[in-house]
């Protein structure tokens, strides 16, 4: 089965509105909701006294109504009680500043009488419904650490000095690590140090980067404490959380991942290539499980709220959006959330049922979505088998998110999301994965912004290279170590030799200057002086330094590129080197094509088109869900679908 639901939020509407819900679920296919999300306030509405009434008659509605629960611990939203009764459980930014309740996540990720009332509450909850027949999965809190990844307060600084001396042992290691004879920041006792408040400028980047890596951890315990208590009292019930693979970026998903008896995220439409983004969070999550199918928690209807400018979808692209998730391993399709709401923050945010009813083009999309899905069971459980991976690590982008860098127009993200599209353009499917994970079943391998790298990382790069894997690495990665030291001897340390190439200065571009290329490309943001020590020179600035490097390693090779390059400049590289690694297929601008597998043999390729026109691909088997012959050629309308079980060749 394809799970197919949304966030129901029955507190939201008076109770006559329910069975009508449950009735209409039925009607759309829908077999599973996400419920009790942001109830806490109605089920603990004064401290210590819980009311379950109103969610039993739901989850019973349910149940008849053969609609499976994801039962949420209402964690994420504290009642209003909580911060009047602890204030000192409230989360405090850099300023000093208290944030109050009002919205949601208003908790101090440290805060001990935070994680007692949050146990408490999800103790009682699980209890209550352990057992119950609607109960499936477990959805713990929400989107952990989405408002508050980082808390400054006295509560917060205490539990950093505690996680920094588990890290370092001793103050000397500590001091070492964060270079604090700069600027005379030597600790002389724990208790001095705090997180980075505001300063009067530059705080300590080791100080900066610790803080993230402490803040991340901090919520995973959250989240491990839950679901050790859930685990306890309901053994055979999955957990998991909604990770915001690809949206978010201040929690490490690589150490959420492995805690997630299945990985679940949330994504929204967003930037100029939405699509693309939508691709590469779902490869992102599928990675952070390591391959295995994936819940896509939410994701809307139509449009948003949160951005300056919401757009409405259009005809056919919620299914477009929903198979893509689908194709790239997705085994269940949800959405935030079932019924658009009528007051709260959210009221202009889409829903599976819209204020202005069924007669609507979003309602109709949503029955037709449900029908697919049920004609889709048999892809579920198959898994996608990814030739290439990008390598990202969150900890080199909190580094280099610190503000003194030699220029902050060189925004890793940016650069990691370019490069995707133009794997994504030349129809190579990758996972994207730690520096540290295993590389050995790939053939290429793209590092496009990677700052930091921890000498395991380094290594494992090259161990893949010399193994006659393909590397291609761009600017100003390799350069510090897990700390944020600098690599000594020429950059970038980490990979001078499997490069090939060092680099004696860096000349970072300004803003709108171009670096022409003797190839008849140009470079933007960044350049440097480099010298090819091993590697063979493949491209060049007009004054002759080295743009594109290619070195031979072990079995494989490491190519280089010393300045950003964009369309089809960076196009003809990538395309190069995914033809050196023999990955990719030829693909049709805008189909977007990938496959899913069961371990049996049974294949499936997904067609999607975002284009106006028609387009073919090639394709032999027979289409689902109707079981349409494919002999040959696939043929795809114009922003459709097409999902063939591909006979084996
Ligand atoms: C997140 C949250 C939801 C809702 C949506 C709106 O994903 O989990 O509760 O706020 O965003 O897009």
């Amino acid at each position: 089965m394809i799970v197919y639901g949304g966030d129901w939020n029955p507190e939201q509407w008076p109770e006559e509105v329910w069975a009508e819900d449950v009735a209409l679920m039925r009607e759309a296919g829908v077999n599973r909701v996400s419920v009790g999300i942001f109830s806490w306030s109605r089920l603990e509405p004064v401290e210590g006294v819980f009311e379950f009434g109103w969610l039993d008659r739901c989850l019973d509605l349910l149940a008849a109504g053969g609609v499976q629960a994801c039962l949420a611990t209402p964690t994420a939203a504290p009642p209003p009680w909580f911060g009047h009764t602890y204030p000192e459980a409230l989360p405090v930014d850099a300023d000093g500043r208290t944030l109050h309740h009002g919205s949601r996540q208003a908790f101090c990720p440290s805060s001990p009488i935070y994680r007692e009332k949050a146990l408490r509450v999800a103790e009682q909850v699980a209890r209550r419904y352990a057992g119950h027949p609607a109960l499936a999965i477990w959805h713990v809190h929400n989107e952990y650490g989405c408002h508050n990844a980082r808390c400054y307060c006295d509560t917060s600084a205490a539990a950093f000095r505690a996680w920094l001396r588990e890290r370092y042992g001793t103050l000397e290691a500590l001091n070492d690590a964060w270079g604090t004879d700069f600027w005379s920041q030597r600790y002389g006792d724990w208790e001095q140090i705090l997180p980075p408040r505001a300063t009067p400028t530059f705080v300590n980047p080791g100080q900066q980067l610790d803080f993230r890596r402490f803040s991340s951890d901090a919520l995973l315990d959250l989240y491990r404490a839950e679901r050790d208590l859930l685990a306890e009292i309901t053994p055979d019930v999955p957990a998991t959380t909604n990770l915001m693979a690809g949206m978010h970026w201040d929690m490490d998903y690589f150490s959420f991942g492995p805690e997630l008896d299945v990985i679940a995220s949330d994504h929204y439409l967003i930037g100029d290539d939405p699509h693309v983004h939508l691709a590469f969070s779902a490869d992102l999550a599928r990675s952070l499980g390591g391959g295995r199918p994936w819940v896509l928690m939410e994701h809307s209807t139509s449009a948003v709220n949160w951005q300056g400018h919401n757009r409405a979808k259009r005809p056919g692209e919620m299914r477009r959006n929903s198979i893509q998730h689908l194709a790239r391993g997705a085994d269940a399709i949800m959405f935030f959330q079932w019924r658009a709401s009528r007051a709260g923050a959210e009221k202009w945010h889409s829903g599976m049922v819209p204020h202005a009813g069924k007669d609507t083009k979003i309602w109709r999309e949503v029955v037709e979505l449900g029908a697919l899905l049920k004609g889709l069971a048999e892809v579920a459980g198959s898994t996608v088998a990814a030739e290439a991976a990008v390598l990202l690590d969150y900890a080199s982008i909190w580094a280099q998110d610190h503000p003194a860098q030699p220029t902050s127009n060189l925004r890793p993200l940016e650069v990691v999301t370019e490069w995707y599209g133009k794997l994504w353009e030349l129809g190579v499917t990758c996972d994207v994965v730690h520096p540290e994970s295993d590389l050995s079943g790939y053939r290429l391998v793209v590092v496009p912004s990677l700052y930091l790298v921890s000498d395991a990382g380094a290594a494992n790069l090259e161990r893949f290279t010399a193994a006659g894997g393909v590397a291609l690495v761009g600017p100003y990665s390799g350069i510090v170590d897990e700390h944020d030291r600098v690599r000594l001897g020429g950059y970038p340390g980490a990979w001078r030799d499997l490069l090939g190439v060092t680099v004696e200065e860096f000349f970072p571009l300004a803003a709108g200057e171009r670096v022409e290329l003797s190839g008849g490309g140009a470079g933007t943001v960044w350049s440097e002086v480099a010298h090819a020590t091993t590697a063979k020179v493949l491209d060049t600035y007009l004054t002759g330094e080295p743009a594109w490097t290619r070195n031979t390693w072990g079995e494989g090779a490491a190519h280089y590129l010393t300045t950003l390059l964009h369309g089809d400049d960076l196009r003809r590289v990538v395309a190069e080197v995914c033809a050196e690694a023999g990955v990719g297929t030829s693909a049709t601008p805008g189909l977007e094509v990938v496959r899913r597998a069961h371990p049996d043999g049974r294949r499936y390729l997904f067609a999607i088109n975002h284009t106006g026109a028609e387009a073919t691909v090639a394709a032999t088997g027979v289409a689902l869900p109707d079981g349409t012959p494919v002999e040959g050629r696939l043929t795809v309308p114009a922003g459709a679908v097409a999902i063939v079980r591909e006979t084996a060749p």
